[in-house]
């Protein structure tokens, strides 16, 4: 997969693993890890789905609506290749932290609901519950930031809500930061996000 890998100062640090939102690249949130954790390594990755030249983690049918499949099988095409990025950059596969923002967030929350051992920990900015309907691995003690917005159009409240109680129910440690507003990023949710990042990693 496209991806750029950067060094940090910290071998000891968790690895931010970087998934960009829809339309977006590797680059977009590489001030986003230098905010939230900055002596960690940086994996960043772009999607390899194209939706009318935007790039994606995963097929979708319509906005909100994902093709299942593809999900399943973009999410397995991503575990298999952070092994092997792991080995490519001699980084601990055992160490790592997602940041995803929109899509990026939902491939995140996806290796979630698929994988035990998939990360460490994960920053789940505007996401949505991937899947419906299966039983997700046991995430004892994972941490889990989730930033969402009351007025998020395209991540409802109540599926923030919905998200949260799957991923507790699975044993994750989930904390939720609420915002006033809608879909974007916000400045204030990437400062509650590495206030976290000390605290529980
Ligand atoms: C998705 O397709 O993952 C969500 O609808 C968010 C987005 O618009 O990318």
């Amino acid at each position: 997969m496209r991806h750029i890998f950067q060094q940090g100062s910290d071998p000891a640090a968790p690895v931010l693993v970087l998934f960009h939102g829809t339309g977006g690249t590797e680059m977009d949130l590489l001030p986003l890890a230098q905010a939230i954790s900055p002596a960690s390594s940086v994996l960043s990755i772009r999607g390899n789905v194209l939706e009318n030249g935007m790039p994606r983690f995963f097929r979708r049918l319509a906005e909100g609506i994902f093709d299942e499949e593809d999900l399943i099988f973009r999410t397995t095409e991503l575990y298999n290749f952070l092994d092997q990025a792991a080995v490519e950059n001699g980084f601990d596969r055992r160490n790592l932290v997602a940041v995803g923002y929109s899509n990026g967030a939902n491939i995140a929350g996806s290796l979630l609901f698929h994988y035990p051992d998939a990360l460490r920990g994960a920053i789940l900015l505007h996401p949505m519950v991937p899947r419906r309907g299966i039983a997700l691995p046991d995430l004892t003690d994972v941490p889990v930031f989730i930033g969402a917005g009351r007025n998020d159009p395209i991540c409802s409240p109540e599926e923030t809500v919905e998200l949260e109680e799957l991923l507790s129910t699975a044993g994750a440690n989930v904390h939720v930061h609420w915002e006033a507003g809608g879909h974007q990023l916000t400045r204030s949710e990437v400062i509650a996000a590495a206030e976290w990042m000390k605290d529980s990693l």
